[in-house]
């Protein structure tokens, strides 16, 4: 008989199917570390599982399965994973029942070698084995460890209804694509999650208007290279089925925003060497598409550029910039930096300084080099910058970053922007947060407003990335009954 259930918490709807799992009714606690692919990834994994007859717990003291959704983009990342494991070995040995499992990139890199490490761990998942999951967790059951860390050249999860985690009710993502080809010699990427594919665009184009008619607002287009997204096409541009149209992610674009013009458009990541001017003019053209790009440039140094094995120089990057300017001279873009790379000078490291004024970026995610094993980088050069000059470096190229962040928040005082409440602000219970379409926190008196509405905003004053001011007007969300 098949029951259909609404879990406590919300967070989803999951079949139990009386008498046939022995997963039925156990809970699931499920943390996630690293990139929105990551996170995203997490739920379709509580999809999955929920199916299986788990419900979510975030409390470890009641947790039957423990699931970490890991990183393995640094060594830290890794570092953060294994002090949480000893965290719940304390918890396991009190409860030696309770089931502990490592998924994603850090699951991928280590393997069984997991296993041998970290005794407590029972199950190892890589990302494209979610769906053998609830076969694993039986094979635990039988008192045996359980490894799928099978990479796969189709998996896109593409008809898995996501169960949305720790959700706002208002923004959420959607994979779009999985893997990457680039193989730029300081990733490991390329080695978790393995060969590029995309995902059939009917079901993203579906899953989105259905998130729009549950009332959502915001749809974030996941890939690790989304220029790269590409459906009835193979990388050398021939056409699979003459019969079916092809899809680039221009197009994919396009397709998401015509939803409905109340539907935000955000995605992440963009890759310079294949960003087109198709992808700018069709944000330009969509209101609803945000004005906010994210284009790592990783260094301002073309001889560092080559050996990153990144496929573009200074000069290829600073044209990228300059269309983005002169397409969209309203747009927010911001990037990644690693300081401390492989054999990078003092003069190398003054040309990334000196780029980052150029562009003066909106924001920046901005890091260290961390030698990963495997990586072409690991094999090919030696990590010969010493830990503390990849600080001072890194220190710098911060500074920079808070003085054009700061620069750039100013220019907002006095404007009025459109911004899509989210929320009580974390900070106050008297005021509503949201974004502009730049991807710039507002904070504003909550009014009438509510969340799910969009608002102008007329920004009276700013922290360094914050902008505070004061509600003009109110379009309040109407949700579709239909459904
Ligand atoms: N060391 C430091 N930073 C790295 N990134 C990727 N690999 C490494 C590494 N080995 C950074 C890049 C990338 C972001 C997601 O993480 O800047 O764009
Ligand atoms: Fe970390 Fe990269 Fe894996 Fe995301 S894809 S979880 S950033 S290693």
């Amino acid at each position: 008989m098949e029951e259909k259930i609404i879990d406590e918490n919300r967070q989803g709807e999951f079949l139990m199917i009386d008498g046939e799992s022995n997963l039925k009714g156990r809970k699931l606690l499920l943390e996630s570390y690293g990139c929105q692919m990551n996170f995203s990834d997490s739920e379709i994994v509580a999809s999955i599982l929920s199916e299986a007859g788990f419900s979510t717990t975030r409390d470890p003291e009641e947790a039957d399965l423990i699931l970490l959704n890991t990183c393995a983009i640094r060594d830290n990342a890794e570092q953060r994973v294994r002090g949480r494991l000893d965290y719940f070995r304390s918890i396991k040995k009190r409860k030696p029942e309770m089931v502990v499992g490592v998924l994603g990139c850090m699951a991928e890199r280590l393997r069984e070698k997991l296993l041998e490490e970290e005794k407590l761990v029972d199950l190892v998942v890589g990302p494209d084995a979610y769906r053998d999951l609830p076969n694993l967790i039986d094979q635990v059951d039988t008192g045996q460890k359980a490894v799928n860390v099978l990479l796969s050249r189709e998996e896109t999860y593409a008809e898995i209804t996501p169960v949305r985690l720790n959700s706002n009710g208002i923004t959420a993502f959607i994979s779009i694509m999985r893997g990457c080809d680039n193989m730029c010699s300081f990733c490991v990427v390329p080695f978790t999650r393995g060969r590029e594919r995309s995902r059939d665009p009917q079901t993203i184009v579906q899953e989105a208007k259905s998130l729009f008619d549950q009332g959502y607002r915001e749809v974030t287009l996941l890939g690790q290279n989304v220029d790269s997204y590409k459906w009835n096409i193979t990388n050398k541009g021939e056409i699979l089925d003459p019969s079916k149209p092809t899809t680039n992610f221009a197009q994919l674009m396009e397709m998401v925003a015509k939803i409905h013009p109340d539907l935000r458009i955000r995605f992440s990541t963009s890759h310079p060497k294949d960003m087109t001017d198709d992808v700018l003019h069709v944000m330009a053209a969509y209101d609803n598409i945000c004005k906010y790009i994210h284009l790592p440039v990783q260094s301002g140094s073309s001889e560092v550029l080559k050996r990153m094995n990144r496929g573009y120089s200074r000069e290829w990057y600073l044209q990228r910039i300059e269309a983005i300017k002169r397409i969209m001279p309203d747009a927010a873009i911001s990037t990644d930096i690693i300081t401390g790379f492989c054999g990078e000078t003092e003069e190398q490291h003054l040309e990334t300084l000196s780029l980052m004024k150029e562009v003066e970026y909106d924001l920046a995610y901005m890091f260290k080099y961390s030698e990963r094993p495997k990586t072409l980088a690991e094999r090919k050069y030696e990590d010969d910058i010493p830990e503390e000059v990849k600080g001072r470096r890194l220190k710098e190229v911060i500074d920079v970053q808070m003085e054009c962040s700061a620069k750039r928040t100013k220019t907002y005082v006095g404007q009025v922007h459109r911004v899509l409440v989210e929320g009580t602000s974390k900070k106050s219970d008297q005021h509503y947060q949201g974004r502009t379409t730049q991807n710039v926190v507002a904070i504003f008196p909550k009014g009438d407003a509510k969340p799910g509405d969009y608002v102008d905003v007329l920004v009276n004053s700013c922290t360094a990335v914050t902008l505070l001011g004061e509600l003009v007007a109110v379009y309040p969300r109407i949700v579709s009954t239909e459904n």
